[in-house]
């Protein structure tokens, strides 16, 4: 069955605006994307596009990914300022170069050479945040903000796709990339296994290859949800041999069979929105602590 499931309640959001495109025939990619750009436009969500929360000099820094589970087709642009729809541009890449990531100004000259529209991408709202949020000394980045949107989808022919779109750790050093541009840590999708995709601290995320590490649990056989339970216990361990548990990370996975999983670190609260047919709903993730449990 056709499926839909994002990462947070504003993955309510983003579930309703795909949707419409999944109901009409349209590509797993093509209605993730459109998913990922609701939130994208979203003033409100200080973590993903326009009105994300500034790094450590108040510049708003995007990266995005996209990735097709039937062609293994994929692309990402990490470090982008002034350019809303990182998602989108992501999907450019894939479709017109022969890369698979641009960053920085390099990805912003594609973006107006594409023809993407320059942006500011501060609100007062967001500038407000950031005084606010700001770091007293010694910041830790495992305290600030990240949440990330992951939007899997199967479509009606059976096909993956993934976007994975945020503004990063709110207060990170200028030119800090995430897990969330890079693919197999921030997302990884193949119709062969599955689809999975990341949020939380991207540092403990890229360690473990976190969205690869789910997929090709279930290409060994797990479902959806031991994977991304096997994937927590994996980044929990290491956690803890580095003295930085918990890490607070989440991950969420759909497969061809429209099964759904997700699993985070303790004091996650990690939520995510799914959608099936004409309900949407959010579900809490199970979570594990340093044993397991
Ligand atoms: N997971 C988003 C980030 O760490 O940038």
């Amino acid at each position: 069955m056709p499926a839909v499931v994002a990462t947070w309640p504003f993955g309510q959001t983003a579930v309703r605006a795909a949707m419409p495109l999944l109901r009409q025939g349209r590509p797993a990619l093509d209605v993730a994307l459109a998913g990922a750009q609701a939130i994208e436009d979203d003033p409100t969500v200080h973590s993903v596009g326009y009105g994300g929360v500034g790094n450590s000099i108040g510049t708003v820094s995007l990266d995005a990914c996209v990735m097709d589970g039937r062609t293994l087709n994929c692309g990402g642009v990490a470090a982008v300022e002034n350019i809303r729809h990182v998602a989108a541009l992501a999907k450019r890449v894939m479709e017109r170069t022969p890369h698979v990531l641009l960053v920085g100004e390099g990805a912003r000259l594609f973006a107006v050479q594409q023809g993407f529209a320059l942006d500011t991408l501060l609100t007062p709202e967001s500038v407000a945040e950031w005084y606010k949020t700001r770091p007293k000394a010694n910041p830790n980045p495992r305290d600030q903000g990240h949440d990330t949107v992951t939007v899997l989808v199967l479509d009606q022919k059976g096909s993956l796709g993934g976007v994975c779109t945020t503004s990063g750790l709110a207060h990170k050093l200028p030119g800090r990339v995430g897990d969330s541009p890079l693919i197999g840590s921030g997302l990884y999708v193949d119709d062969t296994a599955g689809a999975a995709g990341a949020t939380g601290v991207g540092e403990e995320i890229i360690r473990i290859n976190g969205s690869f590490f789910v997929v090709e649990q279930m290409r060994a056989g797990r479902t959806p949800q031991e994977a991304c339970e096997a994937a927590v216990r994996r980044l929990n361990s290491l956690a803890v041999r580095r003295g930085v548990h918990p890490a607070r990370v989440a991950f969420l996975a759909l497969d061809v069979k429209g099964r759904v999983g997700a699993a985070a670190t303790s004091r996650t609260n990690f939520q995510y929105a799914v959608s099936k047919g004409n309900k949407v709903e959010l579900v809490q993730a199970r979570e594990l602590d340093a044993e397991g449990k």
